[in-house]
């Protein structure tokens, strides 16, 4: 038994995104998107994290494209509910896939088979007292839009996202009450492919393009922020930020400046937007000294300043520590966006270093300085799962790992964070966002699909499943 005092009502869930689950990525009229041209395996963090990706399907170059057929939620959605609704979910976070409401993006129209998808999906979950949150756009951007438009450069898709954010508020109005707007939009400077669906010609143009790009995501936001509350009285919006508590390395004055700035940049311009209404002090400065020119209209300012969220969702599943010089060796190798190795943590084995303390001190630090509730939508490891002769599998290591940063979340409410609930990653096993693999495995679910495509598709309860089924049952005081 734990002191924990969780909430009464706290949203305890899982969550997936509908790229990584859904599959069927041509079926009842879906347009194709950004996923669906992402390749299988390691190779897919060069794609991603380099620019010149052409968004284009290479049978020659790549050997699989997982999303095609992903965990086929799709057409398992009721059997997979029925399993989280066994685990005691309160909340399920779950994305819908824009391209299958608007094809291409730019329609006028939405396409009828997919709101009509969503529909049964929301059914299933309410029919056993599952809260849906929902993200409008989770790394799924129509491809019509990045190759016809250039992703979020352009302004003219705040209007598409606009019409689709409207259309989902309308048609799920009595559904759904919690809604985010796009994943972890901080990222966007790191990954702008995944996040703004354009690749920057040259490293050189990178910053530039993506705060031009995110300042679109930000005025559409706030505009979906606006529409949610004026259709769905009640409901409750939120931004979602990939959170990484930057530390510095030590207490060399210089470094300690480094990660303060390394962590306005990272952590706080799109916090400030979303909640404050405004762009930093700091970015003024950060903005000069880098040659950003972020071209705005007449408006742009008082909508963000008008419509901030109602509460922060983050995924947390690492810190990150940085040092103004760094050797090559020195760099972390898992960490996708950037920092240098810290000598306290271990990691995981695709060298995402476990910090549990971090998010209590993440908590802690964005409760500080922006008074709204918290929501921890994402957080896990992703492993190597071994089923046994007998069929079980033993995930130990993700129990530790879990109850190692639900204590966190248990102390940081103790500290006073306003904290509304944890949905863990990959509650099911599905394709992993960065590598493309299904062998980086995250779920309470197993499911029979191997790397290369192989598999029945079966699922399986692992031991976590039983572990987390009891975390929820006792709010959080049997861990
Ligand atoms: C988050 C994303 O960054 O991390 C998810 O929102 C992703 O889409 C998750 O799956 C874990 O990353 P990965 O690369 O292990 O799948």
């Amino acid at each position: 038994m734990t002191n924990y005092q969780f909430p009464e009502g706290f949203l305890w869930g899982g969550a997936t995104a509908a790229n990584q689950v859904e599959g069927a990525y041509l079926e009842d009229g879906k347009g194709m998107n950004l996923a669906d041209v992402m390749p299988g395996g390691k190779v897919r963090l060069n794609v991603i994290s380099k620019p010149g990706f052409d968004f284009k399907i290479d049978t020659k170059k790549y050997t699989t494209y997982p999303n095609h057929e992903a965990i086929d939620f799709y057409h398992r959605y009721a059997d997979d509910i029925a399993l989280f609704a066994e685990l005691g979910f309160k909340t399920y976070r779950m994305s819908i896939a824009w391209s299958r409401i608007f094809p291409k993006g730019d329609e006028l129209e939405p396409n009828e088979e997919g709101l009509a998808f969503y529909d049964r999906v929301f059914d299933e979950c309410l029919k056993h007292g599952i809260e849906p949150v929902v993200t409008i756009s989770h790394y799924e951007m129509p491809l019509y839009l990045i190759t016809e438009y250039g992703g979020w450069r352009n302004r003219e898709v705040i209007s598409f996202f606009e019409r689709y954010a409207i259309t989902l508020f309308n048609r799920y109005k009595d559904k759904v009450k919690y809604w985010l707007t796009f994943n972890e939009i901080n990222g966007a400077t790191h990954l702008p492919i995944m996040s703004l669906g354009f690749s920057p010609a040259t490293e050189d143009v990178r910053l530039q393009e993506s705060f031009q790009g995110l300042h679109h995501q930000f005025v559409a936001s706030s505009l979906a922020v606006k529409a949610c509350h004026e259709i769905i009285p009640g409901s409750q919006i939120g931004c979602m930020l990939i959170y990484m508590p930057v530390y510095a390395y030590d207490c060399n004055p210089q470094n300690v400046l480094h990660a303060m700035k390394e962590e306005q940049v990272f952590n706080y311009i799109c916090g400030d937007v979303h909640v404050r209404g405004e762009y930093p002090a700091f970015s003024k400065r950060f903005f000069k000294e880098n040659d950003i020119n972020i071209n705005m209209e007449d408006g742009d300012l008082e909508t963000l300043k008008q419509y901030p969220v109602d509460f922060i969702s983050l995924s947390y599943y690492m810190s990150r520590t940085e040092k103004k010089e760094l050797t090559k060796e020195e760099k972390a190798s898992g960490n996708l966006i950037a920092g240098v190795k810290n000598p306290h943590l271990k990691a995981s084995d695709w060298g995402w270093e476990i910090d549990p303390t971090g998010l209590r001190i993440g908590l802690n630090q964005l409760y500080d300085r922006y008074r709204v509730p918290l929501f921890v939508v994402e957080n896990g490891l992703g492993a190597y799962d071994t089923v046994e002769e007998d069929g079980s599998i033993n995930d130990d290591y993700r129990i530790n790992y879990l109850r190692e940063h639900i204590k966190a979340m248990g102390e940081a409410i103790e500290d006073g964070v306003e904290l509304m609930g944890y949905t863990a990653w990959g509650c099911i096993d599905l394709v992993s966002m960065s590598t493309g693999e299904m062998s980086k495995r995250y779920g309470f679910i197993y499911v029979d699909k191997q790397d290369d495509g192989s598999g029945t598709l079966e699922r399986k309860k692992k031991k976590s499943f039983y572990w987390y089924q009891n975390v929820i049952a006792t709010n959080g005081k049997e861990l």
